[in-house]
């Protein structure tokens, strides 16, 4: 039996801000960001939008391609929570209406935490292969204005759907696993923005891909040369260059597979969105899936970080057939539906964004779930 990803979708804010606009606002060059960070736009949330209505989203093409039946676990992966013990995938079963028996949590280990939601997945699916795993990434990226992670903010959720006999992608039993307790980036509690070192992050960041690489290979992981490409997690998308570069001068310096044009299908979605924290290494898994060649039957490896810090290094064969099961144009139109902001605006809504006590929010998503306010500190959520 293969276990893996059977279906996968996403979804964005409906806001989109240039960031050829904050460049201007800064007085620097936007090849910083076009090019030195490989980003370009990022989207925002609307008042009435939030990791809940974005995995809401991002589900509901699964849910009505699919039917609920066999969905007995929705693991909800982020880093943007909304409840300190209320788990968002209670309030997305709401939304979506999904069956009462269900178990239904949330998780957390900054940016990686969805790759540990399929890993679990996995695990339900290979127990008792009738059962199909709903798995969510949503985030919500903030930074403080004027800090250097500005730049990389951005929203996106990805649902996935874990199944026996996968459609899309079936994944290998091997992963190579790094933690190492450090302070590159977090979130206190009280905070709405994260807190960075922003180039001890990057210095981590490859450190623990060295260390996942050399595990996953210790552990029986497949040759670099034998990848058809890689997914890597996307803070910003040269990250995956300089990730891409890391890995191949350890794993096959004289060799082609380390070649950066190989990225390209992966780093669309993630230049146009932002970091989208635990999706931003679906989103690129995506990205190829939609905008790269057949790769039917080829290895995809994928390398997932969160700061804190956790890495997992692990990998997939694509199946026969896959590219008829995407939903090509649909993120990509979504993309295209934001309503483009302009700097002052931006800055307005950054601003105003931690809202406290009860209020109603305005109607501004292009989605069909809204998360209307809050009333006796119970938020609440209403769809068309
Ligand atoms: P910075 O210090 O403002 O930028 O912020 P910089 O001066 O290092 O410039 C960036 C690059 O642009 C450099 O290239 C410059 O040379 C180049 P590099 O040396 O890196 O190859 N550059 C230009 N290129 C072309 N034309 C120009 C130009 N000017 C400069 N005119 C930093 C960069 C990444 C530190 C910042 O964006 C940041 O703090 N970001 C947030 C942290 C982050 O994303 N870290 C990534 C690793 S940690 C991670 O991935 C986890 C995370 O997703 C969170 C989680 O797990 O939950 C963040």
């Amino acid at each position: 039996m293969t276990i893996g990803i059977h279906d996968i979708s996403a979804a964005t804010g409906s806001l989109v801000f240039a960031l050829a606009d904050l460049a201007e606002h800064e007085g620097i060059d936007v090849g910083k960001y076009h090019r030195g960070i490989g980003q370009t736009e990022m989207s925002l949330t609307t008042e009435d939008e939030d990791i809940v209505t974005m995995a809401a989203r991002a589900a509901k093409p699964i849910l009505e391609r699919h039917g609920v039946e066999g969905i007995r676990t929705v693991v909800f992966a982020t880093e943007s929570g909304i409840d300190q013990s209320k788990a968002a995938s209670v309030f997305l079963h709401g939304v979506l209406g999904l069956p009462r028996s269900a178990r239904v949590v949330e998780v957390k280990e900054a940016c990686y935490s969805a790759t540990a939601a399929i890993q679990f997945g996995l695990g339900i699916v290979e127990r008792r292969p009738s059962e199909r795993v709903l798995v969510i990434a949503s985030d919500v990226a903030r930074y403080e204005l004027n800090s250097s992670g500005e730049a990389t903010q951005g929203s996106g959720a990805v649902a996935m759907l874990i199944a026996k006999d996968p459609a899309v992608l079936e994944i290998e039993p091997v992963s190579g696993l790094w933690t190492d307790d450090v302070w590159d980036f977090w979130r206190p509690n009280d905070r709405s923005t994260a807190l960075v070192d922003g180039k001890y992050s990057v210095q981590v960041y490859l450190e623990s891909l060295e260390g996942a690489w050399q595990d996953y290979r210790a552990n029986g992981g497949a040759e670099f040369s034998s990848f058809a490409r890689v997914c890597y997690h996307q803070p910003f998308t040269r990250m995956a260059v300089k990730a891409q570069q890391r890995l191949a001068r350890i794993a096959d310096p004289d060799g082609e597979s380390g070649d950066i044009d190989r990225l390209a299908d992966t780093v669309e979605y993630n230049a146009r969105i932002g970091n989208t924290y635990t999706a931003s290494i679906y989103l690129a898994l995506l990205s190829l899936l939609d905008n790269g060649p057949d790769l039917a039957g080829e290895r995809i490896g994928f390398f997932s970080y969160g700061s804190g810090a956790v890495g997992e290094f692990f990998a997939g064969v694509l199946v026969p057939g896959y590219k008829a099961q995407m939903r090509t144009d649909e993120l990509q139109g979504l993309l295209e539906q934001r309503r483009p902001i302009a700097y002052d605006e931006y800055r307005h809504r950054h601003i105003a964004y931690d809202r406290v006590g009860d209020f109603e929010t305005a109607d501004e998503t292009q989605g069909d779930v809204r998360f209307a306010g809050i009333a006796e500190h119970r938020r609440l959520y209403e769809s068309r």
